[in-house]
């Protein structure tokens, strides 16, 4: 490392020294030099006459001030200042860029043919020196100028307010955006496309143009994200409240793109992945994942446009929030229960993970070297866990007075989590104060709970303990306000009322001690209680339940994630004995009654499908290991096939019914439909294993009408290595390797084999037509899936592995650092594993450190991961 970069920190904040009312942007594009001209209104807001710039990577041609060529400037590292400025003033800098030499996708690059752009979150300092950050709205201009043939459509945010055509085959347009916006919400696209269009009448009667800009050829794909796109808007209107406020709102797919998607006003730019998808190309999961992104997206219009943040540490504010949003609009618009599922179990694995990492921090980051890092798992999925514990509180009626509230104080300005809170607080009367440390405070709590039934007093005490470890990032932890929600069971299966002191209370109990006690009354015999139901709050439970009271609660809980819950720990009562066992040398073992409460489950006539495949599907690996301090990889992996083995063989005859009876034959994507595949494939999965899988496996191959048929299919084979593995990656690959985005799925597979050879194959796989490491989706699908779904091999006892990681990250830290940090992760948790492995690991974490180009995004990640 040449120097050390700076860190920033939450408490440092500034407001800004000037404003800038107005900003009129021209670019003129070329592939390697494309001239933007920025002229902005800056208005000083405090004393001092001297104005900083943020700048990256740009070559400066031009300062002006009031139109006169300005001198007082100076060129500094990370920017531009500029002193002796008048009060109030029009600034024009011109600076030259180069989009085709940019691989790190950030600011103006090419994708393909087209110039698109990535501003957030510190992506505009690599377009022109401007005061980037959050907190500095202005009315943009935007006109962009290119070659008429190869760039038919310039876009930018607002509405197009001209156009015109130019000598030498050029053409120009000019757009308008009258919201004030920060710089990481501007957005530039030209290129060639096919459009689909349509469009909205907003609840007060306007017209809105929808337009969804895809590569040419690829219409026929567009229609989900149309359909998506329309559903989001209306349901914004029924259960928000809130409306579109342009006349227009474009969305265009990118095939290379750091991320999902981005907000971008009135111009969302997205991973083609989030767009592209019809019965032949996209899987199940393809379509309900398009469905969230597309409303994430468009939700961010209120939470995160109109309301902005006002510094970076502010993150959670837009996403946390607008997690939560999409999250619920899956769930109204398809199963509850299997939304909750899914969304648990990412905090339980991988957000649990990162809160036990290095990396460890809270929703509101105090400490940032690279913003990047921070879009993370906590800030996004934790901080929607957050706004949904305050759901849960305040209930729905005063959730949405708060979040009026907030639009009504914030609307138009750039405001903090605290402002967030004091709305729901003022509007619902209902004290956050305590509640406020879950935005301070890193970590996850563990909540044990002991019971005591006293059968002469009628009183069952339920007595709770929290405790949070400390992290990396935080020696001291404090009592947490969390809501749990309890229910409680007589034998028969009825609810007990909860009565406290001579009252019914809420199912929700406020936790707010390191330990306290809650005794129910009138309660007439033992009950079973069923806890945190629906995940109330994001914390650990311990609970000594006897399986006969799991098995009980996987068929009488009154409501449906309890009983998955109820099968999830009865699993991982048996997933951890067997880790034990195994370690000592003897074999896994799995009760009848275990078995026979899964047989229940499968042959539940009331259950849906899309529910009773979530019963049925075991912990990963991932989940698994975070269970422990010291990670044994092979024994997990041992057991976890063990049991999936041991289930298949039992309930081989239940699979099977399912299987057969669950056949379809028009492909539909309703959520009846894709519930019966998930079950179906599901049922496949186990089938694999036995002894007529590769026969049943390479049928369903053959036979399948859609793609989630046919991954499902590759995948079975790939789990349990069936004969059939090779020939169908073959014919898959013969098939579909001119399209990257459907390669994918072939990469990821290859990355995630089981199989003894697989990092040789990974290592054949680079070199197929279809990869490139310079296309991000490509590297997360065969080298993402490597270091995350491939536990066996990626943490191999030779090292093999790691040095690969190695390999791959040194060279994706110069050409995409975002890219890299994200693939580092698991490299970041060595100390989870045994001395040789931590040696191994540690070994590349230095190689990455000596580098002198070492970018600031892995700087932070591998010196926070050595500290560890
Ligand atoms: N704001 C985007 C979202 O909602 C996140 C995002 C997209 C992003 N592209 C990015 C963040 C690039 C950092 C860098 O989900
Ligand atoms: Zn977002």
């Amino acid at each position: 490392m040449a120097h050390a970069p700076q860190a920033k920190y939450r408490n440092d904040y500034q407001s800004p020294s000037h404003e800038i009312t107005d900003l009129d942007l021209t670019f003129d594009l070329h592939d390697t030099e494309t001239l933007v001209t920025a002229v902005s209104q800056v208005k000083q807001l405090q004393e001092s006459a001297t104005l900083f710039l943020d700048g990256e990577n740009l070559n400066l041609k031009g300062v002006e001030v009031n139109g006169e060529q300005w001198s007082h400037y100076q060129q500094v590292d990370g920017g531009l200042e500029l002193t002796e400025l008048p009060k109030q003033f029009e600034l024009t800098i011109t600076t030259l860029i180069n989009p085709e030499a940019n691989t790190a996708l950030e600011g103006l690059y090419k994708s393909g043919g087209a110039f698109c752009t990535q501003c957030e979150a510190e992506g505009f300092r690599r377009i022109t020196y401007y005061m980037d950050r959050p907190d500095v709205l202005a009315r943009y201009t935007t006109k962009v100028i290119a070659d008429k043939e190869q760039f038919p459509f310039l876009l930018s945010n607002g509405n197009r307010i001209a156009e015109g055509d130019l000598s030498g085959g050029r053409h120009w347009v000019q757009w308008q955006d009258p919201h004030p916006k920060p710089a990481y919400l501007f957005a530039l696209v030209a290129g060639d496309f096919d459009v689909l269009r349509d469009q909205y009448v907003t609840q007060s009667g306007r017209n809105v143009a929808l337009e969804i800009f895809v590569d040419k050829g690829n219409l026929d794909r567009a229609h989900h994200a149309m359909t998506s796109l329309i559903n989001s808007m209306k349901w914004d209107e029924t259960r928000f409240n809130l409306e579109y406020d342009l006349d227009i709102y474009m969305i265009v797919a990118v095939d290379f793109f750091n991320m999902g998607a981005m907000e971008n006003k009135g111009l969302n730019i997205f991973n083609s992945k989030f767009v592209l998808a019809n019965e032949k190309t996209a899987t199940d999961t393809d379509y309900l994942g398009i469905e969230a992104v597309i409303g994430h997206e468009y939700f961010h219009n209120w939470t995160g446009n109109r309301v902005t943040c006002r510094d970076w540490f502010q993150l959670s504010l837009k996403e946390g929030l607008t997690v939560f949003r999409d999250q619920e609009f899956s769930s109204d618009l398809g199963s509850r229960a299997v939304n909750r599922i899914g969304n648990v179990r990412i905090i339980r694995g991988p957000q649990f993970a990162e809160d036990a990492s290095p990396m460890s921090h809270p929703i509101r980051p105090e400490k940032v070297i690279e913003m990047n890092n921070f879009y993370t798992l906590t800030v996004y999925e934790k901080g929607s866990e957050v706004i949904r514990m305050m759901h849960t509180l305040l209930g729905e009626v005063a959730f949405q007075k708060g979040m009026a509230l907030y639009f009504e104080r914030h609307d138009g300005t750039a405001a903090t989590c605290e402002d967030f809170v004091e709305a729901m607080e003022d509007a619902s009367g209902v004290d956050l104060k305590q509640f406020r440390l879950w935005y301070s405070q890193s970590g996850t709590p563990t909540v044990t709970v002991t019971s005591e039934y006293d059968a002469s007093s009628l009183t069952y005490a339920l007595t709770i303990e929290q405790k949070t470890e400390t992290t990396q990032d935080q020696s001291e932890k404090y009592a947490l306000h969390i809501p749990f929600d309890i229910e409680l069971y007589s034998s028969n299966g009825d609810v007990i009322e909860l009565r406290c002191n001579n009252q019914k209370i809420s199912n929700v109990l406020n936790v707010t001690q390191d330990k306290q006690t809650f005794v129910f009354e009138n309660v007439a015999e033992q009950p079973v209680p069923s806890l945190l139901r629906e995940f109330s709050a994001p914390v650990k439970l311990e609970y000594a339940y006897s399986d006969n009271e799991l098995i009980f609660l996987m068929v009488h809980a009154r409501n449906e994630f309890a009983r998955w819950d109820a099968g999830q720990m009865l699993l991982a009562k048996y997933i951890q004995s067997n880790v034990e066992a195994v370690r000592h040398g003897q074999s896994v073992t799995l009760p009848d009654s275990v078995v026979d409460a899964f047989r229940g489950v499968l042959l539940s006539e009331e259950l849906e499908p899309a529910f009773i495949a979530e019963m049925m599907s075991l912990p990963s690996h991932n989940e698994v290991s975070g269970w422990y301090k010291c990670v044994d990889v092979d024994a997990i992996a041992l057991v976890l096939k063990a049991i999936k083995l041991t289930l298949a063989t039992e309930l081989e005859d239940e699979f099977s019914a399912i299987y057969h009876s669950l056949e379809q034959g028009e492909y539909s994507v309703d959520h009846a439909a894709i519930g019966k595949r998930s079950l179906r494939n599901m049922a496949l999965q186990y089938l694999a294993m036995t002894e007529k899988g590769n026969e049943l496996v390479q049928l369903q191959y053959q036979k399948a009408n859609n793609m989630t048929d046919t991954i499902a299919a590759m995948s079975a084979a790939n789990s349990a290595q069936l004969a059939c593995r090779e020939d169908l990656l073959k014919d898959y690959s013969s098939q579909w390797k001119h399209d990257g985005l459907v390669m994918d799925k072939w990469f990821a597979i290859q990355g995630s084999n089981p199989g003894e050879n697989a990092l040789e194959v990974i290592r054949e796989s680079m070199a197929h037509e279809a990869f490139s490491l310079k296309n991000p989706n490509r590297t997360r699908s065969l080298i993402g899936s490597f270091l995350n779904m491939n536990p066996v091999n990626f943490h191999a006892k030779s090292g093999e592995g790691y040095r690969f990681a190695g390999e791959i990250l040194r060279e994706m830290n110069s050409s995409n650092p975002q890219v890299a940090s994200r693939l580092i992760d698991p490299l970041l948790k060595f100390r989870k594993y045994d001395e040789e492995r931590q040696a191994l690991i540690i070994a590349e974490l230095e190689s990455l450190k000596a580098m002198d180009n070492l970018a600031n995004d892995l700087f932070e990640k591998v010196t926070k991961a050595l500290e560890s």
